[in-house]
């Protein structure tokens, strides 16, 4: 194909966030919100408290129905979806780990994560339990492979309720490896966290999104941490899309320089 006509081809968008609108009560969170994803990249959201970053984010993972628009996940409509089915077309949140999750080791955390194959699994358990062995085997092996990744194998044998705020933080990450999911969704996975796991949590994201061609749609307050990971961010004010383009156009906004580093300033949410 000449460089011309591959210019002209679109790019393909794993997520089209269209017109979503969602009140709490009197509160409109998220107020006709239009953000689109493209495939293989890391968009970041940013914006203040209560911006209603979390509640899109609830929105495109089925927790909550919006109460107008549309979600588009690699071309199929996907709006209002529970939270199971946006899971099983591939769509994970990080969540933080269960409470019952805390009396398991980081690996059996791991190898807890639903399978999508679950069902299937189950009767291979009931009647092919070499099957089945073999599958757990697997299933075992990705999970130390993960722990090793995430530089987490001195505490591979550790409570996931003893680890520290940041090896949860990583252990959270590792959970929405052990399934191929086409887009990943962080929300603040950064708090709490040091500089130094900080880095190491981004080059990790780096280097899935390199390796596995996975989507990543992150929100963040930590503004470094955003500019050296995404290739597009979005800022989100009161319930609005404020503005949106790669972390240098946006940073350098004058809207959003007046806004949130007004006086040359840092506001408190960055
Ligand atoms: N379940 C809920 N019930 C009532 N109000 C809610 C609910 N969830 C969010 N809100 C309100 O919606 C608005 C947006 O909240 P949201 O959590 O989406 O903000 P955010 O941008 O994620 O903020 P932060 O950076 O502090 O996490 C806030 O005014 C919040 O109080
Ligand atoms: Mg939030």
């Amino acid at each position: 194909m000449n460089q011309k006509a591959s210019k002209l081809l679109p790019v393909p968008i794993i997520l089209d966030i269209r017109n979503i609108s969602k009140s709490f009560g009197s509160i409109r969170a998220v107020s006709n919100a239009s953000i689109k994803l493209e495939a293989g990249k890391i968009h970041g959201l940013i914006g203040p408290n209560g911006a209603g970053k979390s509640t899109l984010f609830n929105i495109v993972a089925g927790v909550y129905k919006p109460d107008s628009g549309s979600v588009e996940l690699a071309g199929k409509n996907v709006t209002g979806l529970p939270a199971h089915k946006m899971f099983a077309s591939g769509l994970l949140r990080t969540f933080q780990i269960p409470h019952e999750y805390s009396n398991m080791t980081s690996v059996e955390n791991l190898m807890m994560v639903p399978d999508k194959q679950l069902g299937e699994n189950l009767s291979n358990a009931l009647f092919r339990p070499q099957y089945f062995r073999a599958q757990e085997e697997e299933t075992l092996s990705k999970a130390l492979e993960i722990i090793d990744f995430l530089g987490l194998k001195r505490v591979q044998n550790e409570l996931a309720g003893n680890l520290s705020g940041g090896q949860k933080k990583l252990l959270e990450l590792g959970r929405t490896l052990m399934v191929d999911a086409k887009i990943v969704l962080l929300d603040e996975l950064g708090a709490g966290v040091n500089r130094t796991l900080l880095n190491t949590l981004s080059n990790n994201i780096k280097k899935l999104n390199r390796e596995r061609g996975q989507s990543y749609f992150i929100i963040e307050h930590n503004i470094e941490f955003i500019s050296r990971l995404c290739d597009k961010v979005t800022v989100m004010v009161e319930g609005e899309v404020a503005t949106e383009g790669t972390p240098q156009q946006v940073l350098n906004n004058p809207m959003v320089v007046d806004a949130y580093f007004g006086g040359g300033k840092r506001m408190d949410w960055l």
